[in-house]
């Protein structure tokens, strides 16, 4: 059975880290990400560099690398919040965009300086014009904080499903359940999932799980046996987001793709080439991967080197 990477380093992975990244280590690390095999990538965020000034060169990024990405026949999308971002898309002929919202007005107003209703209200007038505009177009909606947020705490699973099918109802074509804080366990995820499946089908559901308490590939274990096949992760482990207390890193790519190796399923990435991405990554950042199996494979290498 296949599985989707949607690899979101280049945005979410590094969207939190304070330290300024120049724009030829991204350009570097998104090339590495490019050979490694992955057939979706999350490139950059078309938000305000005053809010989340690591990406500020995110036109630059999109510029230099979108006919690369072209010619390998890489699905790739930008994260948009509204329609400024849109406007940037279309300057640069970008097809597949992701927007976000997300279950609690509190998280929202830290997140995006506005209540859920009229992100909510924005989108659906962004989505139509974007249809009506980019035939080919793809859209990608992440719901953030399905199972708590880190200002008012546990969101109740109707609260979720609710504001769900109201995405839904917008359009879009893929909704991502995201644990922003990567705070659930499999049984709340299944529990989720349930839920949502009796609105959509498993198809048009992907999952971003955080890894805070080393839940992520418990959770995603349990998605699959609900039906999906759609899951989101950072190579190396990098993430979270700047206006969430507590949020860490994504599930890391490694972990993922190990995970999904032995437990038979194919997904056409090479680990070795993820390792090497994100290693290449890290160094440049001071920074050792949270990953297991990224660590495991480094020494692997080098006790072969030596
Ligand atoms: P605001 O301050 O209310 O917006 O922010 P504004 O319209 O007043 O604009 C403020 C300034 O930003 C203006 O510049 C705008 O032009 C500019 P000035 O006139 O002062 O020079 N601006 C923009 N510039 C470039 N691109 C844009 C854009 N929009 C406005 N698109 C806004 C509202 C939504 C813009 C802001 O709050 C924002 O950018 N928020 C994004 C924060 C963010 O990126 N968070 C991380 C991503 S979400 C996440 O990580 C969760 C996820 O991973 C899933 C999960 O794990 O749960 C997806
Ligand atoms: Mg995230």
């Amino acid at each position: 059975m296949d599985i989707d990477i949607i690899e979101v380093g280049p945005r979410d992975g590094l969207q939190n880290e304070q330290k300024p990244i120049p724009t030829g280590v991204k350009i570097e690390y998104i090339r590495n990400l490019i050979s490694s095999g992955l057939k979706e990538i999350e490139i950059t965020s078309f938000v305000s560099p005053k809010w989340v000034p690591q990406l500020s060169d995110a036109e630059s990024i999109v510029h230099q690398l979108k006919n690369e990405l072209d010619h390998a026949s890489i699905k790739y999308h930008v994260l948009i919040p509204n329609k400024k971002g849109l406007a940037k898309a279309y300057q640069y002929n970008i097809s597949r965009i992701a927007l976000f919202t997300t279950t609690s007005d509190a998280f929202s107003m830290k997140n995006m300086n506005a209540p859920v209703e009229n992100i909510i209200q924005e989108y659906s007038e962004l989505i139509p014009e974007f249809r009506r505009n980019v035939p080919a177009s793809w859209i990608r909606i992440y719901l953030s904080n399905c199972f708590e947020c880190p200002f008012t705490g546990k969101v109740d699973p109707c609260k979720t499903l609710e504001v769900s099918k109201r995405l839904i109802d917008l359009g879009v074509d893929d909704l991502v359940m995201s644990d922003t804080t990567g705070v659930a366990t499999p049984d709340e995820v299944g529990n989720m999932l349930e839920l949502m499946l009796t609105a959509l089908p498993a198809s048009q559901i992907s999952c971003h799980f955080h890894d805070t308490y080393g839940m992520a590939i418990a959770n995603v274990a349990r998605s699959i046996q609900l039906g999906v096949r759609r899951f989101d992760s950072s190579s190396g482990g990098l993430g979270g987001c700047p206006y969430a207390p507590g949020a860490s890193g994504n599930l890391a790519t490694e972990d993922l793709m190990y995970f999904l190796t032995r437990s038979g399923y194919k997904h056409g990435v090479d680990l070795e080439k993820i390792v090497w991405a994100s290693e290449n990554l890290l160094n440049s950042l001071g920074k050792r991967s949270s990953s297991k199996v990224h660590q495991v494979y480094l020494s692997s290498c080098y006790n072969q080197a030596a």
